[in-house]
């Protein structure tokens, strides 16, 4: 490869490559800042898309053209025509990933997907058990999305999980399917009260009738990428979720049950992880959140609504009302600093338009006193208080103006909104390059340096 580095070792050469072209897109805050549409747009100049994390809780939105499509687990690069990869640090719902091929080739898109090898399967139980734990823990429930994410991912550290390399030999799948039968079948009978036996037997005879369809798409996905950066192809590793849904980093019990952080990304899908060049972190001019837990700058009554209605905020995998507050540049800045974050999308700018003053969450203050970032325990998290600094709102408009004024380039947009968005550069300390102003693939600016 052009550029890269040869040094002489007393007679061995040490190479190191200069340039491994991969690119992660994350969220910074709690999922649903737009990835979906970022990624797809972004996507146009990468050879192939890749999730490395969470599963059918995930729900991507793209617009096209005004036709809009929800994705679970296939990779946002889909509309786009790219290689599509699915990482082992995915947990696979056989039945939603088949759905969307389904849906898709009704469309006339067969997409060119491999799923690795060792992603685990979501299967019947898990979802069970995902549906009842919430239901054990009544008031204290997660507000999960019920997609079997948790138990899938338990099983996976229990070593009784069955991966979709499992599907290509029956032997394989015997043996692990018998694993984890034998696993469910005793914590729903004995633990739940239900009937384990049945649970498993009716999962697998489903997982049966769907695995020669999806046999043909799994192998060894950590290979395939690895190849493609070495011939030079460019790979973007889209993330699921947000850094606070992170099962470590986000706001524990109320996260989800994998890393959801750029560093994640290269052992998500089996490649080395100074291929990562590029991190762009994804967040929305304000904040929501699905499902229950701390939320430091949420907000409620008719304000909260009308944010909600007009930005469209239910959950696009549960239909959930989400919950919405101002944006969190404490938060972001933590999220953007450990994803080694290089630089910002900002979606939904259109949303806040029409607002006299734009409240901004500069500080937390827990009992009189400045945390500088966000606490590890809820008990902590709940007694902050955010900081506000208000900014002036920019107008309400139409798409159509949107779209007219965008296309004069960033310096079109309306002062107040420039404002908004230097003051989102300077406190997060990195550079905006993508501003999102509307569903549509096209309602997308590209800046070349700082907002100006
Ligand atoms: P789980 O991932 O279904 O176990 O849900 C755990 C928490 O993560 C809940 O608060 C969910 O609402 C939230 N969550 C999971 N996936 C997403 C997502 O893609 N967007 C937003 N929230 C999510
Ligand atoms: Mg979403």
């Amino acid at each position: 490869m052009d550029g890269d580095q040869v040094l002489k070792l007393k007679g061995a050469s040490l190479h190191i490559p200069s340039a491994l072209p991969a690119t992660v897109v994350v969220g910074l805050q709690w999922g649903d800042e737009g990835k979906g549409k970022i990624i797809d747009f972004v996507s146009e100049g990468f050879d192939a898309v890749a999730r490395f994390n969470g599963g059918s809780n995930a729900g991507h939105t793209v617009v096209v053209g005004g036709t809009k499509l929800s994705f679970h687990l296939l990779p946002s690069g889909v509309m786009r025509n790219k290689r599509l990869f699915i990482g082992n640090g995915v947990v696979v719902d056989p039945e939603v990933l088949l759905k969307e091929l389904d849906d898709l080739a009704s469309l006339n898109i067969r997409p060119d997907l491999l799923i690795s090898d060792r992603a685990h399967l979501t299967l019947g139980p898990h979802k069970f058990r995902d549906r009842f734990e919430e239901g054990r823990r009544g008031a204290f429930s997660i507000g999960t999305t019920l997609r079997g994410i948790s138990p899938a991912f338990s099983d996976r550290a229990s070593r009784v999980g069955v991966r979709a390399g499992d599907l290509l030999e029956d032997e394989a799948l015997k043996m692990a399917y018998e694993a984890f039968a034998g696993w469910n079948r005793v914590l729903i009978n004995e633990v739940y009260g239900e009937d384990g036996d049945a649970i498993v037997k009716d999962s697998f005879a489903k997982l049966k009738e769907v695995a020669p369809r999806l046999r043909p798409h799994v192998g060894d996905v950590s290979a395939e990428a690895n190849d493609l950066l070495s011939k030079g192809g460019k790979l973007l590793l889209e993330g699921a979720q947000g850094y606070f849904l992170d099962i470590d980093y986000g706001t524990y019990p109320y996260v989800t049950a994998t890393h959801t952080t750029a560093s994640y990304a290269p052992a998500g899908i089996g490649i080395p992880s100074q291929s990562v060049q590029r991190v762009i972190g994804i967040i929305k001019a304000y904040c929501t959140r699905v499902g229950a837990g701390p939320f430091v700058s949420e907000i409620s009554g008719p304000l909260c609504e009308a944010i909600r209605k007009k930005g469209g905020e239910y959950g696009a995998t549960t239909g959930r009302p989400r919950r919405v507050g101002w944006f969190d540049a404490v938060a972001v800045r933590s999220a953007a600093n450990s994803s080694g974050v290089t630089e910002l999308a900002v979606t939904k700018v259109d949303v806040l338009g029409g607002l006299e003053k734009v409240p901004v969450c500069d500080g937390y203050m827990d009992a009189g006193r400045v945390v500088a970032r966000p606490p590890s325990t809820i008990v902590q998290l709940r007694r902050c208080r955010p900081h506000y600094l208000e900014v002036p709102g920019w107008p309400d408009l139409s798409p159509e103006e949107w779209r007219d004024k965008a296309k004069g380039g960033i310096g079109s947009l309306p002062e107040d909104l420039r404002s908004y968005l230097k003051m989102i550069e300077s406190s997060i300390g990195l550079p905006i390059r993508y501003v999102s102003y509307g569903h549509d693939r096209a309602d997308t600016l590209e800046l070349g340096k700082d907002v100006s």
